[in-house]
């Protein structure tokens, strides 16, 4: 059964964490609390890049056209470059999985949203927004963000791109750990929507960090 049949019929969202020894490996490197800046940077780009190959399976359009090989002429299938590709890193970590992400996706706008926690309260507030007023509504919209905690910031991104005409069904989030609190708010609100993952981790404590996790991850991609 594909994921979509799966979600016609439990009209749910679809969590996808990818059985593959590289999204494995950059994990468990993620989550060790010995490594170091620069590798850590390394382990999220390039579950980047893996987590967004997985994400494109179904999501971007293709388009069915005849190629001439040096032999002869065959059936062949290309991206359709009709449909725009927008890649949404949330900030900061989020530009953590951009770059493996744009090696997949070369031809995706980019538009950056910056969302940050108040310690204390949880609650996320937008110190930047360059999203286009209004998107294509067949945009193949991919958000980064390695963490899905509480929920409270991907559920801000996703209103701010609803509002601007985004599809959720052609939305797809790339993170690296996701927990409960914010699953369960994404599927009460969006169920058409896809999340791909490295890892769901059971419990998130009471300073909005995943347990076990992996850190802050903005801190550790930046070293601050
Ligand atoms: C972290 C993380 C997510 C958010 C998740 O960012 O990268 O964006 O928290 O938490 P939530 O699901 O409870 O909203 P943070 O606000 O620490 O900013 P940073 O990326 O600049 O470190």
């Amino acid at each position: 059964m594909t994921g979509e049949n799966f979600r016609a019929m439990t009209q749910q969202l679809l969590v996808y964490v990818p059985p593959h020894p590289l999204v494995k490996h950059w994990l468990t490197v993620a989550r060790d609390a010995s490594t170091p800046s620069v590798l850590f940077r390394s382990a999220i780009s390039e579950l980047g890049r893996w987590l967004t190959y997985e994400a494109a399976r179904e999501w971007l359009v293709t388009q069915d056209i005849m190629v001439q090989t040096p032999l002869t002429a065959c059936p062949g299938t290309v991206i359709d470059t009709q449909v725009p590709i927008a890649v949404v890193p949330i900030l900061r970590a989020g530009l953590g999985l951009l770059d493996g992400a744009q090696t997949v996706l070369p031809l995706a706008k980019i538009y950056h949203l910056g969302l940050v926690r108040n310690e204390e309260t949880l609650e996320p507030s937008f110190y930047l927004n360059k999203l286009p007023e209004k998107f294509d509504p067949q945009t193949r919209v991919l958000i980064t963000d390695p963490m899905l905690a509480t929920g409270g910031s991907i559920m801000a991104a996703m209103a701010e791109l609803i509002q601007r005409g985004v599809d959720p069904a052609f939305t797809r989030i790339v993170c690296v750990v996701a927990a409960p609190p914010a699953l369960q708010k994404l599927n009460a609100a969006y169920p058409e929507l896809t999340v791909y993952s490295a890892t769901i981790d059971g419990e998130v404590n009471e300073r909005g960090f995943i347990v076990p996790g992996l850190g802050d991850a903005g801190d550790r991609i930046f070293g601050t």
